[in-house]
């Protein structure tokens, strides 16, 4: 592939890559996958982590892999992934982070059969802005956007992911650039984080 073209979509779990990617997809009509998928369909796994009860990846191999893949590709993706910066940057037009209150993120967890451990991890890590920080340390910020999912319903974040990702107008996309969400002003936050 000689142009940038593939799309990322990342963000803690529970904050609707999923959902949101199954139908920007159908929207862009990209074909949408997820890096983890491909892990684990091609046995790039090291063992299975009983204490977060997930798999730990082998991310030399699966970096290796989908590099090879997106060079010798000449379709576009739209890819949910929560390793993103094994991706070389030349590969990615642009990264969606979703961001999602921790309150809120903390009752999309709670449904999942998780340990609690995993689930305050993970409340912690979007509290902090963890990806955000990963994304920024490793692509340009420019390519970087965010949107926070407790602020829209499922359709409407669609909706912005869709016109940020096509969108050229610099004061919209400025308006979206990554680095302006801040759970960390808001006290509920700061008291959650110190319960867990
Ligand atoms: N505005 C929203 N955007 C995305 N997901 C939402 C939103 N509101 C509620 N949800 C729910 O949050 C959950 C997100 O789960 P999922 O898409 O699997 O996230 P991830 O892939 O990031 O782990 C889904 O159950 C979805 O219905
Ligand atoms: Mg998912």
């Amino acid at each position: 592939m000689l142009f940038l073209c593939n799309i990322l979509l990342t963000g803690v779990p529970g904050t609707g890559k999923t959902t949101i990617g199954k139908r920007l997809s159908k929207r862009l009509k990209l074909p949408f996958f997820k890096l983890g998928d491909i892990a684990l369909k091609k046995r790039f796994v090291k063992y299975f982590d009983e204490y977060h009860q997930s798999w730990i990846i082998d991310i030399d191999a699966l970096k290796e892999y989908i590099n090879s893949f997106l060079s010798r590709s000449t379709k576009c993706f739209l890819i949910e992934c929560f390793y993103c910066d094994i991706i070389e940057p030349h590969h990615v037009s642009k990264i969606i982070v979703l961001r999602t209150h921790p309150l809120i993120l903390l009752e999309r967890l709670k449904k999942r059969n998780w340990p609690e451990h995993k689930i305050n991890e993970n409340i912690l890590a979007e509290a902090l802005g963890s990806i955000t920080y990963d994304m920024l340390s490793f692509f340009q910020k420019e390519k970087i956007f965010e949107i926070d999912t407790s602020q829209c319903r499922i359709d409407e974040c669609v909706t912005l992911a869709y016109k940020i990702i096509t969108s050229n107008e610099k004061k919209f996309l400025d308006s979206y650039n990554a680095g302006r969400i801040d759970w960390l002003s808001d006290e509920r936050v700061l008291f959650l984080i110190e319960k867990i």
